[in-house]
């Protein structure tokens, strides 16, 4: 073949492998493995066993870009049964990698594996991953970070470095242990002993120091901080000495920057954020503090996780000191309980709303939704002395009153596909309460739920508005409400009772913020809006993970649309046994 032919090969080959691919926005297939095994770690002085991903804890990140096709094949090596959560994927038309357990598979079981196939369309932000069933994520999660597609610019300025923090949660005891005990007893949960960035709980816990969070900085440098709250049950304030932090991303969806010392996210909640480092050299390093925001009457772990920003010094010969004889200066954090805090923090959330990022809010709402979302009580069995609010009940949580009962030994997702649900769930969800009652006022005497596992069902394509409004139901507290399969817009929020006439007239249509979760305020109100155009089964619960297994949680089944294009296939070949 003659050289200039082979050259024209290769040119042509280049162009298409560099402009093709952007061209169809086509991404490209990653394969990650995750071995679900036990690992010994020590914190705190005590060393336990966890279940940890890949030796790792928190569990190795996993990246992509915007259009990529993501393949995790998860083997479980340990006794108990997992499934894992790609929290904020859409998965649109890939239902069957969302991985609830009992909701849209049943757990893999010991010795087992399952390959999580999905791609990532239309998306681009800071997620993550997390176990899904009963309390295992406590230890079993880690960052998810999207990358926007080759050569696609952020809309800020490009960051020197990248940096996921990961709020947790560590308890000294076994957390499943924890669960079943407040389950039994119908008691709050044991508090946590400790909050950790990246695993760590740092300085201000005895015998901690060693397990200290650095972030290790340069001078003059932008850095995208990507927070993450994997924390079981508790929203957590995170502030950074001396700096001010910029806002661009909140659950994977970009937002107008807006300025802050301080950043509050519920569980389950991602922000990303720029910090922009001195310009010299500061001659002090600085804490970076972690603690929560809690309205609610049980008792919580109160205590606070330090890291530390530190500046990477290039020594010179005139300029000798170590870091180790710095000052180190300490922030300070809002009041554990300061709602008016959270309330104006929220609110400077807005979208980007632009031809290259639009906020394609539904102006035109099909169906209407109005839930109220809070705790109450269960009868405690005969001939057991129980510990919820009194001794003759345990507590529950519930939507519109209905505490939900996951299946056992299917999930809803295939009993739906396989047209088998009649024995699973019913579709008789409440749209509304069917008692209504003064929700933030003086709570009613009988505090009681009922039980069932009833789902609502959508038309491919409806425009849904859904107020979530708390309740004063054995106190008032936050509530961040997870909806998988979707992003919502949040048109608007409150505090007391929601007013359908007033309310709705100072709806933000125009810049609402897109969010997977949002916090419902304490003693308050938040409505959103979606378009159900992802067929299939999406749970929509509490991220406070004792307010999940309390059964504050329902779920959505949307229908198939006519199209081919609108439907959900069927599930893949290696999907986990019930
Ligand atoms: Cu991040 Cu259903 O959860």
């Amino acid at each position: 073949m003659a050289m200039w032919v082979l050259h024209y090969l290769l040119v042509t080959f280049l162009i298409t492998i560099t402009y093709g691919i952007d061209a169809a926005s086509a991404g490209i297939a990653r394969h990650y493995t995750f071995h679900i095994q036990l690992k010994n770690i020590t914190r705190l002085c005590k060393t336990k066993t966890i279940v940890a991903v890949n030796g790792k804890f928190p569990g190795p990140k996993v990246t992509a870009r915007e259009g990529d096709n993501l393949q995790i094949k998860v083997v479980n090596h340990v006794s108990n049964n997992i499934s894992i959560h790609w929290h904020g994927i859409r998965q649109l038309r890939s239902g069957w990698a969302d991985g609830p357990s009992y909701v849209t598979q049943c757990p893999i079981q010991t010795g087992q594996s399952y390959v999580y196939n999905f791609t990532i369309i239309g998306q681009r932000g800071t997620l993550w991953w997390h176990a899904h069933i009963q309390w295992m994520r406590a230890t079993v999660y880690g960052p998810l970070i999207i990358l926007p597609k080759l050569h696609q610019p952020y809309p800020f300025p490009k960051p020197y470095k990248q940096v996921p923090i990961i709020f947790g949660e560590w308890f000294n005891a076994d957390p499943q242990a924890v669960v079943q005990q407040a389950l039994q007893t119908g008691a709050g949960p044991n508090a946590s002993d400790a909050h950790t960035f990246n695993g760590l709980p740092g300085p201000l816990y005895n015998c901690s120091t060693k397990e200290t969070y650095k972030l290790v900085v340069k001078p003059g440098k932008t850095y995208l901080l990507q927070l993450i709250n994997a924390a079981l049950d508790d929203e957590l304030f995170f502030i950074i000495a001396n700096h001010t932090l910029t806002v661009v991303e909140a659950d994977a969806s970009y937002v107008k920057p807006f300025q802050t010392n301080i950043v509050l996210l519920g569980p389950g909640q991602t922000t990303n954020v720029l910090l922009k480092t001195k310009p010299i050299y500061p001659n002090a390093t600085f804490y970076m503090l972690a603690r929560p925001y809690f309205t609610g009457q049980g008792t919580i772990d109160n205590t606070t996780v330090a890291g530390i920003l530190k500046y990477h010094h290039k020594p010179t010969s005139n300029h000798f000191n170590s870091s180790k004889n710095l000052p180190v200066i300490k922030p300070s954090l809002p009041p554990i309980n300061s709602t008016s805090y959270a309330a104006n923090f929220t609110k400077m959330f807005r979208s980007l709303a632009n031809s290259r990022f639009p906020a394609n809010v539904p102006k035109i709402v099909d169906k209407k939704f109005f839930f109220t979302v809070g705790l109450g009580t269960n009868p405690c069995p005969k001939n057991q002395t129980c510990q919820g609010p009194t001794n003759t009940t345990k507590f529950a949580a519930a939507i519109n009153n209905v505490s939900f009962i996951l299946p056992n030994t299917t999930s809803l997702l295939q009993s739906y596909f396989s047209g088998m649900s009649k024995k699973v769930f019913t579709t008789n969800f409440p749209s509304t309460p069917v008692f209504p009652f003064n929700y933030t006022g003086v709570p009613p005497n009988n505090t009681m739920v009922s039980r069932g596992t009833k789902v609502v069902v959508l038309k491919y394509n409806t425009t849904v508005e859904l107020v979530l409004q708390g309740t004063s139901i054995l106190g008032i507290e936050t509530h961040p409400i997870h909806l998988h399969g979707y992003n919502f817009y949040v048109v608007g929020q409150g505090f007391g009772n929601f007013d359908p006439t007033r309310d709705p007239k100072q709806y933000n249509l125009a810049d609402p913020v897109e969010r997977n979760t949002i916090n419902v305020p304490s003693g308050g109100w938040v409505a959103i809006r979606f378009l159900a155009d992802n067929p299939g089964v999406w749970f929509m619960h509490c991220h406070i993970e004792i307010h999940l297994s309390w059964g504050l949680t329902m779920a959505w089944v949307v229908l198939d649309g006519d199209l081919p294009n609108q439907k959900l296939p069927p599930p893949p070949s290696d999907f986990p046994k019930c």
